[in-house]
C-alpha cells in the first residue's frame, strides 16, 4: 500500500479510469471526481469490479470551488491528477466558449482549491496538439509550441500549459512549498482494459479512428469514411502515434513519482507516445485481424485541420520516467475489440 491519496479529475472518462484502475493497483488510494458530462457511473463501477474494491466517487464540477473544497476537506489529498476537461476538437469550433469556460476555469478553480489546502503535486492531461505543426513530425519537449493551435480545445490545452507553468514560477504557491507540475502530453490513446470491462463510450458517432473502426464492426456503423488517402506518406493515409490507453495509465504512475520528488517551483512536460507512425490503413488491417473480417470503408475528402504526420519523440519520457510503452498496435485493436464486441452500447445496457 502507498501511503498517499490521488484526486482523479475526469476519473470516469476514458483515460482517467484507465489510470485509476492502475493507482488503485499499485496501492495508491484514489478519489475520482467528475460531472459525468462524457462519462457514466457504469466506468465507475467497472473500476470498483476490476480492482475489487468500492471506489472512493464525488459527482461535481471542477469549475464548482464548493464542492471541490469538500472534496478535499473530506479527504487528506497528496496529489492531482487533473484530466477533466471537453476535447472534442471539432465541437470545440462550433462551442468555442464552452470550451475555454469549461477547461480554463477547471484548472484555475482546481489549483486554488489545492493551494488552499496546500496540495503541490500536479500532473496534467496534456496534448500533442499543443505543437502541431506543418513542418516538423517527431516531436519533443523542445519542439516550439505553436502558437495557434488548430481548433479552440488545443488552444485550451496551450492556455493550461501556460497556467500551470506560470503558477509553478510565480508566487502563489510559496507559502506551501511551490507547485509542482508534470504535464504530460499525450500522442493517440486508443485501446481498452484488457478485462473488457472498461473501455472507450464516445457519446453519438465517434470523432476519432479506433472506436469508428469498432462501431463498423459491431454492425452500428456501416463503413468506416477514410478522411483522405492522398497523402505524401507511404500508404496515402495520415500517420500517428497510437498508445494504448493502459500503458499511457501506467505513464501517469511514472509522473507521479517524479512529481512526488520534485520540490519547490517546478514544471516540466513529457510526451506520452509509443514514437511509432502508423498510418490509419495499419490500424484498419490490426482491427481485421482482432475481429476476424474486413472492416468496409470509403475514402472521402480530407478532414480539415488533419496533418500528414506526427509523433513522439519518447526520450525523455525514458529518461526521465523511466517510461516505455509495452503493448503494440495489435494488443490496441484486440483489446479495443474485445471491450466493444461485449459492451456494443458501451457502459448502457
Ligand atoms: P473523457 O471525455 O473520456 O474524460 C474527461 C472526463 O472529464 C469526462 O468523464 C467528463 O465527464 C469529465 N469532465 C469534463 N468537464 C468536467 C468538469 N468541469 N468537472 C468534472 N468533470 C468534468 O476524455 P479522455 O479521452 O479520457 O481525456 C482525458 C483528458 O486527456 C482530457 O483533458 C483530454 O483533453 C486529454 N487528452 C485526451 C486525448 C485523447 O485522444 N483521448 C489526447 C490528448 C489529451
Ligand atoms: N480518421 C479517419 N476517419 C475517421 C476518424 C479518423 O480517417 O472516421 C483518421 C484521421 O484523418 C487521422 C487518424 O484517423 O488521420 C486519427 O484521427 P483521430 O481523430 O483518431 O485522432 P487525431 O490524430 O486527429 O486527434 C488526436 C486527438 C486529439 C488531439 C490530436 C492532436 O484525438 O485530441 O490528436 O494531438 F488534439
Amino acid at each position: 500500500m502507498v501511503n498517499k491519496t490521488i484526486l482523479i479529475t475526469g476519473g470516469a472518462g476514458y483515460i482517467g479510469s484507465h489510470t485509476a484502475v492502475e493507482l488503485i493497483q499499485a496501492g495508491y488510494k484514489t478519489v475520482i471526481v467528475d460531472n459525468l458530462y462524457n462519462a457514466s457511473l457504469g466506468a465507475v463501477d467497472a473500476i470498483g469490479e476490476i480492482t475489487s474494491t468500492e471506489p472512493i466517487f464525488y459527482k461535481g464540477d471542477c469549475t464548482d470551488s464548493q464542492f471541490l473544497k469538500k472534496v478535499f476537506t473530506e479527504n487528506k489529498i497528496d496529489a492531482v491528477i487533473h484530466f477533466a476537461g471537453y476535447k472534442a476538437v471539432g465541437e470545440s469550433v462550433k462551442k468555442p466558449l464552452a470550451y475555454y469556460k469549461n477547461n480554463l476555469d477547471s484548472t484555475i478553480t482546481l489549483l486554488e482549491g489545492m493551494k488552499e489546502f496546500g496540495c503541490t503535486k500536479f500532473v496534467f492531461s496534456s496534448s500533442a496538439t499543443v505543437y502541431l505543426d506543418e513542418n516538423v513530425v517527431k516531436y519533443n519537449e523542445k519542439t516550439t509550441k505553436t502558437n495557434r493551435p488548430f481548433s479552440p480545445y488545443g488552444t485550451t490545452k496551450l492556455v493550461q500549459e501556460y497556467i500551470l507553468q506560470d503558477t509553478a514560477l510565480g508566487e502563489e504557491f510559496e507559502s506551501v512549498g511551490g507547485l509542482q507540475v508534470v504535464s504530460l502530453r499525450y500522442f493517440n490513446p486508443i485501446g481498452a482494459h484488457s478485462s473488457g470491462n472498461l473501455g472507450e463510450d464516445p457519446n453519438g458517432i465517434p470523432n476519432n479512428l479506433a472506436p469508428y473502426i469498432t462501431q463498423v464492426a459491431v454492425g452500428k456503423l456501416d463503413s468506416l469514411p477514410i478522411f483522405g488517402a492522398d497523402y505524401s506518406t507511404p500508404d496515402g493515409t495520415p500517420l500517428r502515434d497510437y498508445i494504448h490507453v493502459v500503458d499511457l495509465a501506467k505513464g501517469h504512475l511514472a509522473g507521479l513519482d517524479y512529481v512526488f520528488k520534485q520540490s519547490g517551483k517546478f514544471f516540466d512536460p513529457i510526451n506520452l507516445g509509443a514514437g511509432k507512425p502508423v498510418s490509419v490503413f495499419e490500424v484498419i488491417a490490426s482491427f481485421e485481424k482482432a475481429v476476424g473480417q474486413k472492416i468496409p470503408y470509403k475514402i472521402v475528402e480530407r478532414r480539415a485541420g488533419d496533418l500528414p504526420e506526427f509523433f513522439a519523440d519518447c526520450a525523455k519520457a525514458k529518461e526521465v520516467l523511466g517510461f516505455e510503452t509495452k503493448l503494440d498496435l495489435d494488443s490496441m485493436t484486440a483489446d479495443s475489440w474485445h471491450w466493444q464486441k461485449t459492451h456494443p452500447n458501451g457502459f448502457s445496457k
